[in-house]
């Protein structure tokens, strides 16, 4: 179903160390790739490390285990940071991180957060982002919205084998991103200078309904995909039978009211502001993306 990605190279100036976490998720896995590509050495980590390569060096690395932390780190001049899955409040690991980041002589961090936790400051992914801005590091924020690839590589990728999408999102729309973009963003701030303390809103270029999403999705793979507007609290309950921790599906079920009210629906302008060109819409994620199977 998949196509293959077309690698973009934006990456100047000297080569440096960078260490990945996430690095075989869906951006963690695309930042390394460019990284590569333009010349840098990496250092990917998650907890199954993929192979080795002459800029590649996996290291296994488990936010549960802050004793894998330093390992990861050593010898990078930046981390780019990926709070760890279904956890709820990450503030303490990402304490320990900024920490351990600051003992190795890490100058630089990049966190992937989301789009809209700076509209409270005691939402647990906000706390992060704090605490990491008070560490003393070179802090870059990047918020997305919705990754277009959550139906190809991520929590929906089933209901597309499976041909029906329910989801409490009712008509609210959505700008979902291309993990190539944020890939992209992600590489900019991460080798350049002057991206201080920045935090980057990043959107796609379009807003659109799950229900549109379900039909551009089936008009490329040539198989039908249906979109039913679940119930909250039956998505909620759905999601935990499923093994997704209780208050990890709770916060699922918050995210998905703020679109259905159409909170959701703004496009941002990151994207042009450290590339200096627009984002993909979802239409053209699709296309360059699905074929037909
Ligand atoms: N998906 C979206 O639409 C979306 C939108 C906005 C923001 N975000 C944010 O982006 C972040 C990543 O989401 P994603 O969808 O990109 O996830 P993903 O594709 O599943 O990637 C997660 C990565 O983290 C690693 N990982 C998971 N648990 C770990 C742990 N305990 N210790 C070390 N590494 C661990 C995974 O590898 P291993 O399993 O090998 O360890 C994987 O490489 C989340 O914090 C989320 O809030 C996502």
């Amino acid at each position: 179903v998949l196509k293959q990605p077309v690698l973009k190279q934006p990456v100047e100036g000297p080569m440096s160390t960078i260490a990945v976490l996430g690095a075989t998720g869906k951006t963690g896995r695309r930042v390394t790739d460019r990284l590569v590509a333009a010349g840098h050495h990496v250092t990917a980590a998650s907890r199954t490390p993929g192979a080795a390569s002459s800029q590649v060096r996996p290291v296994h690395f488990d936010w549960a285990d802050a004793a894998s932390y330093s390992e990861v780190l050593r010898g990078a001049d930046a981390v780019y940071v990926i709070p760890p899955a279904f956890v709820v409040d990450h503030v303490d690991a990402i304490t320990a991180l900024a920490a351990a980041a600051t003992t190795a002589g890490v100058a630089k961090a990049v966190l992937l957060s989301a789009r809209g936790v700076d509209a409270d400051d005691n939402i647990p992914m906000r706390r992060s982002e704090l605490a990491l801005l008070g560490s003393g590091l070179d802090v870059t924020i990047i918020r997305p919205t919705w990754f277009a690839q959550n139906f190809t590589e991520g929590i929906f990728a089933s209901s597309v084998s499976d041909g029906v999408l329910a989801v409490p999102a009712g008509t609210g729309l959505e700008p979902f991103i291309d993990a190539d973009d944020i890939a992209d963003v992600a590489v900019a701030v991460l080798t350049q200078p002057n991206h201080r303390a920045m935090a980057y809103d990043i959107s796609g270029s379009e807003a659109i309904t799950f229900a549109d999403a379900a039909r551009i999705i089936a008009a490329h793979i040539g198989r039908p995909l249906s979109y039913i507007d679940a119930d909250p609290d039956e998505f909620i309950a759905g999601v935990t039978a499923s093994g997704v921790p209780g208050d990890y599906a709770g916060m699922l079920g918050g995210i998905f009211e703020v679109i259905r009210n159409g909170w959701d629906a703004t496009l941002s302008d990151g994207v042009e502001r450290v590339l200096g060109r627009p984002p993909q819409s979802f239409s053209q994620w699709a296309a360059r993306t699905l074929t037909a199977s």
